[in-house]
């Protein structure tokens, strides 16, 4: 069976890596990451709120000197903690190690993306989790500082840039039109929103980090699909992806790398394994013999049946449910 895919630049041997989070940063833990067959590893997030306050961070676009190297003597203990990191990583497994930049200003703090690329990192994911509350700001302003984040960090790299991407776009193949013009090399689709829990009676919000389910991967299946071999960045379905047949979804639907990360939390590392076998066993079951040969055919130009990603769908589904009910009351 041939898995191989091409994502972000880096030619991989399967499509099933370990998303973002705290699993891929300890050396230990990324070689038997390795050791079970991830092709690659994206590590947890440097955060802007980590940055600020610091020399190099700002609310003003990104000029003036970047930092030269992963050294440079004004940045404080957490990035510093990070750029060791990567350099640890790097030197512990022999796979692409992917790197994370998390915050939501087009500010100077980007240029820690530089100090990333030189402490080794082979690709950057930005993930701009930014959650709106100003009753003035536009969406055309959000969407538009996005782009411009993408425009500097792709003018100031040599590596492969993605963009890990919130699903609350309104036209969101417009965007990743945009984004791609811009020099993106891929869309990790998507972020995942952690909701405030509201404890009773006390009224008091609180944090809550939530693992996801399989429920959350169909939001992702078919923005991939309607994305699919009509934009230039790469595909990579991020949440919900539960089971190797996940997987080969969202391959199907045009992705060319999916990422995992509460399936590995909960079963373990060598849980990459299992995905991989039950993707080759997908695979079969459909008599495909390639990912090459699996991916798009469910994206929106291909899909036999488009409407299932559109609002005919909608309509369908709600027209069905109402008929049903009104032949059951008969
Ligand atoms: C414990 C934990 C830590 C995470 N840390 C990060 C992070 O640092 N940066 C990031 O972009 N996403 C982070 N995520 C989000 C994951 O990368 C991923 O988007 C989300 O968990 C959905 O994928 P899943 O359904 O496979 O869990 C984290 C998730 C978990 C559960």
């Amino acid at each position: 069976m041939d898995l191989r895919t091409r994502y972000l630049g880096l030619d991989l041997p399967h499509p099933i890596m370990p998303g973002a989070s705290a699993l891929s940063d300890d050396p230990d833990t990324a070689r038997k990451l390795e050791d079970a067959g991830a092709p690659a590893l994206v590590m947890s997030s440097l955060f802007e709120e980590e940055l600020s306050g610091m020399p190099l961070s700002g609310n003003t676009a990104a000029q003036g000197p970047l930092p030269s190297a992963y050294q440079q003597q004004d940045l404080r203990v957490e990035p510093d903690d990070y750029f060791d990191r990567i350099y640890a990583l790097k030197h512990a497994v022999g796979i692409p190690v992917i790197a994370s930049l998390n915050g939501t200003t087009p500010g100077g703090w980007l240029r820690y993306a530089m100090a990333m690329e030189s402490a080794g990192a082979d690709a950057i994911e930005l993930n701009v989790y930014k959650v709106c509350t100003e009753l003035g700001e536009t969406s055309e302003e959000v969407e538009r500082d996005l782009v411009s984040m993408v425009d500097t960090l792709r003018h100031k790299l040599a590596i492969p840039v993605a963009v890990k991407l919130s699903p609350f776009v309104t036209a969101l193949p417009n965007l990743a039109t945009h984004l791609g013009e811009a020099g993106c090399d891929a869309l990790v689709l998507f972020n995942r929103f952690y909701q405030p829990h509201i404890d009773w009676p006390s009224l008091t919000p609180s944090r809550t980090l939530r693992f996801s389910d399989g429920g959350e991967l169909n939001l992702r299946l078919r923005w991939t699909s309607i994305l699919a071999e009509r934009v230039s960045p790469d595909l990579c379905v991020s949440g919900g992806v539960t089971s190797g047949q996940d997987a080969a979804r969202a391959v199907a639907c045009g992705a060319h790398a999916v990422q995992v990360v509460t399936a590995l939390y909960l079963h373990g590392p060598g849980y990459i394994e299992k995905l991989i076998e039950e993707l080759v066993a997908a695979l079969e079951a459909a008599d495909l013999h390639s990912i090459e040969g699996l991916r798009g055919r469910l994206a929106l130009g291909n899909a036999p049946q488009r409407e299932a990603f559109v609002r005919a769908n909608y309509y369908r589904l709600l027209r069905s449910n109402r008929d049903s009910a009104a032949t059951g009351a008969s």
